[in-house]
């Protein structure tokens, strides 16, 4: 099919993966026909200006900070909630931005993150198999035949929270909570002690002092609107097709067509096959995507897939998403870099050093350690430093909240203290204070880079 065959629903006729089977299509449509008549979440204007953000990443100037939950959920949102992922996201892109002394662009995870790709179709616990969980725009966490039931009422559900979500994240990144006076304001009270809490301190002072010193110079929040706001953008796993479709839009100045569900959208690494239906749809929206790119990609189809994605070359389109796994990035993502740097396709190389480095323990917690997260970003780094492309990017899950769900890090969270706060829906996510501590070190490492 050609690119001028495309139309919002034309994924239809492809084969399909990770989709949901609902009982009753008659109510899915009806969810679909009502979705489609909501005002979009995003507007095509903003999403233009990310492609452009994220081509001068890809050209080497300026750093991609993507992050935020594995899942959203209905139960847990709040508005405190919002708040502090923003906080961790905005502690994690000042240091980056001031101790890195790089652009970054800051990118969440957040205001439509509800689907779920599962490994199995079906959970099984003391003998009763019931579907997975797959997100709450799909089904409910609970473990019964009734909360596990696709629902299509969830999808406006989750339209309706990504609303309010993306209105409160716009409200705190341009109403004056992100003013770079609030530096020390983002540094919260159960990270503060902590040692990398006190680095970030004595940062946000020397923050404190630079903003004065151009202060007396003439530049203030008043004539530099950039002192006094930021730009968040949002973006999730594009799924759920039918969401995706329903909330996709012609531009009626361009014509073309862009799914205004998020700025940015991505591709998860169980559904990039190049001839299925999730390429089918994201090759004709106009947003930045992202490929999740992990130890089974193989390099001549991630070509085809960038072929298909992004035929004109366009800069800033497309991301890739390494996620191989601290024991595989050296010896896997080499290859991949070659054979994307030999096609002459821009790219942004990002690290999600997380999704490759799950285990399980023996309690039964799903968990990650902060050394694995450490040593496959690092192996990136290293990848790329020796292939001479540009290390362009990190995609964390993280949480502002003060979760124990990733063992290691500064504070040592062991296997025995999981159990304390381990709340997520899914993956398990760095708290704030061990992601200041990632931030920290690539902050380093990008100092490292520009010497
Ligand atoms: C995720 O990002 O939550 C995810 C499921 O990732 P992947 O597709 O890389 O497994
Ligand atoms: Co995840």
């Amino acid at each position: 099919m050609s690119a001028s065959q495309w139309l919002p629903d034309s994924w239809r006729a492809f084969p399909i993966k990770q989709q949901p089977r609902y009982a009753e299509q008659s109510q899915l449509a009806g969810a679909e026909q009502q979705l489609a008549k909501l005002p979009p979440l995003v507007f095509a204007g903003e999403i233009d200006n990310l492609t452009r953000q994220l081509a001068e990443v890809s050209h080497g100037q300026g750093f991609l900070l993507q992050g935020g939950d594995c899942a959203e959920s209905f139960a847990e949102f709040s508005a405190n909630k919002i708040r502090d992922t923003f906080k961790v996201l905005m502690q994690m892109a000042i240091v980056m931005t001031f101790a890195g002394s790089c652009p970054v662009v800051k990118v969440g995870r957040i205001a439509g993150q509800y689907a779920k790709p599962r490994s199995d179709d079906f959970e099984t616990q003391n003998d009763l198999s019931l579907p997975s969980y797959r997100g709450d725009i799909i089904n409910d966490i609970g473990f019964t035949a009734e909360s596990r039931e696709p629902n299509p009422t969830r999808l406006l559900n989750a339209y309706h929270q990504a609303a309010a979500t993306l209105n409160l994240l716009r409200a705190f990144a341009q109403g004056g909570f992100a003013d770079l006076h609030q530096v020390h304001a983002w540094n919260q009270d159960f990270v503060a002690a902590s040692p990398q809490g006190e680095k970030y301190q004595h940062l946000a002072d020397q923050i404190d002092q630079a903003i004065g010193f151009m202060e007396a110079c003439g530049i203030t929040s008043q004539n530099t609107p950039q002192l006094h706001e930021t730009t968040l953008y949002t973006s999730h796993e594009a799924l759920l097709l039918s969401y995706e479709q329903a909330l996709t839009r012609q531009d009626s100045f361009s014509g073309r067509w862009y799914d205004c569900s998020a700025h940015m959208l991505w591709i998860g690494d169980r559904t990039r096959h190049p001839d299925e239906a999730h390429v089918e749809f994201l090759r004709g929206v106009h947003n930045p995507l992202g490929i999740k790119t992990g130890p089974n990609a193989d390099p001549s189809e991630l070509c085809r897939l960038l072929e298909k994605l992004n035929p004109a070359n366009t800069a800033g389109r497309i991301t890739l998403i390494s996620r191989m796994g601290s024991t595989q990035v050296t010896e896997k993502l080499p290859a991949l870099v070659r054979a994307v740097k030999a096609s002459g396709y821009d790219v942004i190389w990002s690290c999600d050093p997380m999704h490759g480095n799950t285990i399980k323990t023996g309690t039964g917690y799903k968990t990650r350690s902060v050394d694995a997260i450490l040593k496959e970003m690092k192996g990136f780094f290293a990848v790329h430093q020796a292939e001479g492309t540009h290390a362009g990017g990190v995609h964390f899950e993280m949480t502002g909240q003060n979760v124990t769900e990733c063992i290691g890090g500064a504070y040592q969270i062991t296997e025995h203290n999981l159990a304390d706060r381990y709340h997520t829906h899914c993956d398990p996510r760095l708290n704030g204070e061990q992601a200041l501590e990632l931030a920290f070190l690539i902050a380093d490492t990008l100092k490292a880079a520009r010497r």
